[in-house]
Formats: structure tokens, C-alpha cells, sequence
């Protein structure tokens, strides 16, 4: 199977169309004084669990978290042990309805990645690639080619 699939909106699935449902109804707790740009992210568990994340901006810029990471890390600290299948990635800009394009940053898929290969299961990653159009990654791993990670230590 390749890595990646494009995807038009009306060839998401049900589970995926969930998934988008839920990241974007979590943009409205992201916390965006000073980009206003939104980012919402939902992850879903082995368990069947749903759990969302946002970005959280600060004053001290570099103090801020991207969704991507708000969700994971959240998802560590509260249910250890849980497994991800899949994640979704939306963002908005502020006062806008529509969704707009955005693929997780480098530093994210450096976690993601990590979250992947704790769990030694592939969990796909589906982000806003272009208007109406979503890339589906089949791995974290994938997003990263020639990482740097544990073996390297
Ligand atoms: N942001 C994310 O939440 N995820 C990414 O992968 C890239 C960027 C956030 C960080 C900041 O709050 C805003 O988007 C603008 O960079």
C-alpha cells in the first residue's frame, strides 16, 4: 500500500467524517490571542475512545503548544496505555467558518512518530493537504523520512 492517499471530502469515510467532526468542534477551545490561527486535532483510541486537543498560545511565544501535541501528550498523561488509530488535523482562522489548509509541523510529527513506535502500531494521520482535498497518511512514520529517533541514542 502506498503511504499517503489524496481524498476528496465526499471519499472520507464515516469514521474520518467523525473525526473531522470532532477536531473542528474542538477549535473553538483553542486558545489563539495572537495568530489567530486555530488548530484542532482529534485522536481515536484502540478502546474506541475520542479525545481532542487544540493549540494553546502564551505571551512567551515559544511557551505556546501546538493541538497536535495538546492531544498527545494528553492523552499520555491521562489514559496511559491507550493505543491511537487514527488522528485528524483541522484548522480555521479566526472569524472564518470554512476550514483551511494545514499539515502538522515538523516538531508534531517528531512526536507523533515517537507516540507511533511506542505503541509498534501504525496509526494514519489525515490533515487538510489543499481546499477540499485531505492527505491521508498510513503511518506517522511516514511523515518523517530519515528521522532521528530512539535507535539513534
Ligand atoms: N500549530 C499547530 O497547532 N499545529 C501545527 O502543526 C502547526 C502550527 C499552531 C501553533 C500556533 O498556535 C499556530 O498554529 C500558528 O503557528
Amino acid at each position: 500500500m502506498a503511504d499517503f492517499e489524496l481524498l476528496t471530502n465526499d471519499m472520507l469515510s464515516e469514521q474520518d467524517a467523525l473525526l473531522v467532526h470532532h477536531a473542528r468542534e474542538a477549535l473553538v477551545n483553542a486558545y489563539v490571542p495572537y495568530s489567530s490561527f486555530r488548530v484542532g486535532v482529534s485522536l481515536l483510541c484502540g478502546g474506541g475512545k475520542i479525545l481532542t486537543g487544540t493549540n494553546q498560545e502564551n505571551a512567551a511565544y515559544p511557551s505556546g503548544m501546538c493541538a497536535e501535541r495538546v492531544a498527545l501528550y494528553s492523552l499520555a498523561a491521562q489514559y496511559p496505555g491507550e493505543t491511537i488509530q487514527k488522528m485528524v488535523v483541522v484548522a480555521q482562522r479566526l472569524g472564518l467558518s470554512d476550514l483551511t489548509p494545514a499539515t502538522s509541523c515538523g516538531s508534531c510529527r517528531q512526536v507523533m512518530l515517537e507516540f507511533e513506535q511506542r505503541q509498534s502500531e501504525p496509526f494514519e494521520v489525515l490533515m487538510l493537504y489543499s481546499d477540499g482535498e485531505w492527505v491521508k497518511a498510513h503511518s506517522a512514520r511516514s511523515l518523517l523520512p530519515f528521522c532521528f529517533n530512539r535507535s539513534n541514542l
